[in-house]
């Protein structure tokens, strides 16, 4: 890890749906918490200047977390404007300009993948980029989706590496900036009674679902070239499972982190077609920007393997999708059955679940004595939460921190990205059939047909047994 700061941040896309409503807000959040003090400079072909940046800023931050107006105002003395073609030289002279005596900038593509090549050339040819090789020079960030496939993925790495070492590369997935990611990793390592039961001898399956109850929200033309596969398994599903089923690192340096996520990707075996169930819900095809014969999953379920040490035989279940019943990201491990000594069924399975979002939670499902006489058992779930706290760091907010401060701990490494690909590759190349389903629905009634856990598809908030919650309060 590089110690050095960027002593200014360029985005290019600064008139774009992303910086509207991620990156204005994190900005104004950086200032606001004394981490940001550099030139920022916006990058777009919009014909605008300064002023209608400044504009479309305020507005951003006042619909998406709040105005500060001292916040703002410091942003605002901050932030310079350079409207421009990307295929045009004058547009790149006009960022030189504006650097000035800067020395270490970062670059910040906030733009279609297709524009990468264009922009990573026209930087390095303005004088904007340090040479290859070069610590402590620019850096470039760069957003997902990192490529279409694994040989686009190989393409841009290919392009990034023309002009910026690896270690001045920062592939966002905003997934690693948030906390309950984060500590999946902490939980397992800093707890000793995880690691005995954390394997293939205990677990017997695991499930991650990224629910979503909205649709595609205005973004039609994008979301339908890319499907849910592209937009968030391959990339922040991937990221999770990464986190819950990697070995323990030597240490918590970026590079060893990222050493064992990627260990975890090689030893996952491609995805057969057999084992993916697509699914598309119904006035998908009506929404602006998606063809009216589109084929595009706005639903997967998909079952994964881990050939490893630890995970061998154990199946990974994943479900994503747009238009389902709820918001909510959740982990949950079953585990065998004990040789149980109680008359009857068991009533229950012992799991844990991980709530990664919209809040955090830890919970184990155990079975204990009822309230009969009768040497019984009964489900009861014990739960530790902790609510988001006013004032903490959005994923946003912390991953371009870090970019600028050179910790790629928590960003996507080239063989990381490419083994991701590579994994899903064969099913987006020929992908299986896709089924309607009705919004508001678990997906298509087929997937159970493909994909179905034995103990079936655990849906985030049905959980229903009793519960023993200990919340933590905010710090004050
Ligand atoms: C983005 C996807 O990367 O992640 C979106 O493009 C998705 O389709 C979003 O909705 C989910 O992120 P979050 O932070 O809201 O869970």
């Amino acid at each position: 890890m590089s110690e050095v700061q960027s002593d200014a941040l360029v985005f290019f896309g600064a008139t774009g749906d992303l910086a509207y409503k991620k990156i204005f807000p994190a900005l104004q959040a950086m200032v606001k918490r004394g981490h940001l003090n550099v030139p920022v400079i916006g990058v777009a072909k919009s014909g605008w200047n300064l002023d209608n940046l400044l504009e479309r800023a305020r507005d951003s931050v006042k619909n998406y977390g709040g105005l500060d107006a001292d916040a703002f105002a410091r942003l605002a003395k901050l932030m310079r404007y350079v409207d421009g073609d990307y295929r045009d030289p004058a547009t790149f002279q006009a960022i030189r300009r504006e650097l000035g005596t800067v020395q270490r900038p970062a670059h910040y593509l906030a733009i279609p993948p297709a524009m990468f090549e264009t922009v990573v050339e026209q930087l390095a040819s303005s004088g904007c980029a340090a040479a290859p090789g070069c610590e402590g020079g620019a850096r470039v960030i760069v957003e997902k989706p990192f490529g279409h496939d694994l040989a686009s993925a190989r393409e841009l790495n290919g392009i990034l590496h023309r002009v910026f070492s690896e270690p001045s590369i920062f592939r966002i997935d905003h997934y690693l900036g948030k906390q309950p990611v984060n500590n999946v990793v902490v939980f397992r390592f800093a707890n000793a009674f995880m690691e005995p039961f954390w394997n293939r001898n205990y677990i017997e399956s695991v499930q991650v679902t990224m629910a979503e109850e909205f649709g595609v929200e205005g973004r039609g033309a994008f979301y339908d070239q890319t499907g849910a596969i592209r937009d968030v398994i391959q990339n922040h599903i991937f990221q999770i499972i990464s986190n819950l089923a990697m070995e323990p690192p030597v240490s918590i340096d970026g590079e060893s982190l990222r050493d064992e996520k990627v260990k975890v990707l090689r030893a996952m075996q491609t995805i057969a077609a057999g084992d993916l169930a697509r699914g598309q819900f119904r006035g998908y095809r009506d929404e602006k920007g998606v063809a009216p014969d589109s084929k595009t999953e706005t639903y997967a379920a998909l079952r994964l393997e881990i050939d490893s040490w630890r995970w061998k035989g154990v199946p990974f279940y994943v479900r994503a999708g747009k238009c389902l019943p709820v918001t909510c990201t959740e982990v949950l491990a079953t585990f065998r059955e004990p040789p149980t000594f109680l008359p009857g069924n068991a009533p229950g399975r012992n799991y844990m679940r991980f709530r990664i979002s919209p809040d955090m939670a830890i919970a184990v499902g155990a079975i204990l004595m009822g309230e009969s006489e009768a040497m019984e058992g009964k489900p009861l779930e014990i739960v530790a939460g902790k609510l988001p706290c006013p004032g903490e760091m959005a994923a946003y907010e912390r991953v371009l921190g870090d970019a600028m401060n050179g910790d790629a701990s928590h960003f996507a490494r080239e063989d990381y990205v490419e083994e991701a690909w590579r994994i899903v590759d064969p099913v987006l190349q020929a992908p299986p059939p896709v089924y309607e389903y009705a919004k508001g629905t678990w997906g298509p009634a087929e997937v159970n047909a493909t994909v179905a856990p034995p103990e079936g598809w655990h849906n985030p908030g049905s959980m229903a047994p009793e519960k023993s919650a200990i919340a933590e309060p905010c710090a004050a």
